[in-house]
C-alpha cells in the first residue's frame, strides 16, 4: 500500500470535486475549524487564530508528501465553495489499513454531501491505496458521524471507554471499520 501518484489525486463525484487543500483555503476552513459545533466531537479544540488553520494546512500537506496520509478539500462543483475536508491518516501499510477522518461546515449538513465524498474516497482507498481495512474512531455522542458510517457499511468493532479527554471530560470512543470484502461500492 502506498500513495504512488506523484500528483495529488483529484476525485470527482456527482456534486463534488475532491482536491488538494491549498493555502487559499485557509479562510473557508478556519470558519469550520474554529466552530464549536463542528469541532464538538473532534479531538482538537476549536482553533482560535487563522495561524492555527494555516499551520494545519501545512501539516496536512506534509502528511501527503511523507506518504503518511491524504486529506482532500471537499469542494462543491456548482460554485466552488469549500465545504470541508476528508481523508486518511494513521496509515499502517504493513497491515493494509488506515483511519478515516472528515468534517464539514454545519450549514452544509443534512444533504448527503459528506456521504458522497466518503463513498468516493473509500473507493480510492480500497482500489488505489489497496487498503484491506478502513477504521474510524467516533465520540459516542456523535450520532451524525455514526449514522454516516453505518450508511457506508461500517460496523462497530467495540467501544474504547473514556479513551480521550475532550474539553475536560473523558469520553468513550466507538471504533468502527469497513473491510475490503464488505464494501458496498
Ligand atoms: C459528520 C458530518 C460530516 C455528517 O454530515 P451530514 O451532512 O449529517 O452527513 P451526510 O452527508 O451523510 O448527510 C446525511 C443527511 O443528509 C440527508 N440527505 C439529503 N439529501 C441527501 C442525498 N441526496 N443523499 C443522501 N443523503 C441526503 C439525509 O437524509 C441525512 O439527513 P439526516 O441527518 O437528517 O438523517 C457532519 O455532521 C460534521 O461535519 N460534523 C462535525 C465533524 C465531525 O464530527 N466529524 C467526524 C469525526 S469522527
Amino acid at each position: 500500500m502506498a500513495i504512488t501518484e506523484k500528483s495529488f489525486p483529484m476525485i470527482e463525484t456527482e456534486r463534488l470535486v475532491l482536491r488538494e487543500i491549498v493555502a487559499d483555503d485557509a479562510a473557508a476552513l478556519h470558519r469550520y475549524w474554529s466552530d464549536e459545533d463542528v469541532t464538538e466531537f473532534m479531538v482538537l479544540d476549536p482553533f482560535a487564530k487563522i495561524e492555527d488553520t494555516q499551520q494545519m494546512i501545512v501539516l496536512l500537506a506534509g502528511l501527503y508528501a511523507d506518504g503518511a496520509g491524504v486529506r482532500w478539500a471537499v469542494v462543491r462543483k456548482e460554485d466552488g465553495v469549500v465545504l470541508g475536508t476528508c481523508g486518511f491518516h494513521n496509515l499502517k501499510p504493513e497491515h493494509f489499513r488506515a483511519e478515516m477522518g472528515y468534517e464539514m461546515g454545519k450549514e452544509y449538513w443534512g444533504r448527503g454531501l459528506m456521504a458522497e465524498a466518503l463513498a468516493a474516497i473509500l473507493g480510492y482507498g480500497f482500489d488505489a491505496m489497496n487498503f484491506n481495512r478502513v477504521e474510524a474512531f467516533v465520540n459516542a455522542g456523535n450520532t451524525r458521524s455514526l449514522r454516516i458510517l453505518e450508511k457506508l457499511g461500517f460496523r462497530l468493532d467495540g467501544t474504547l471507554r473514556e479513551y480521550e479527554l475532550a474539553r475536560g471530560r473523558f469520553v468513550d470512543q466507538h471504533c468502527l471499520s469497513l473491510l475490503r470484502r464488505e464494501r458496498r461500492l
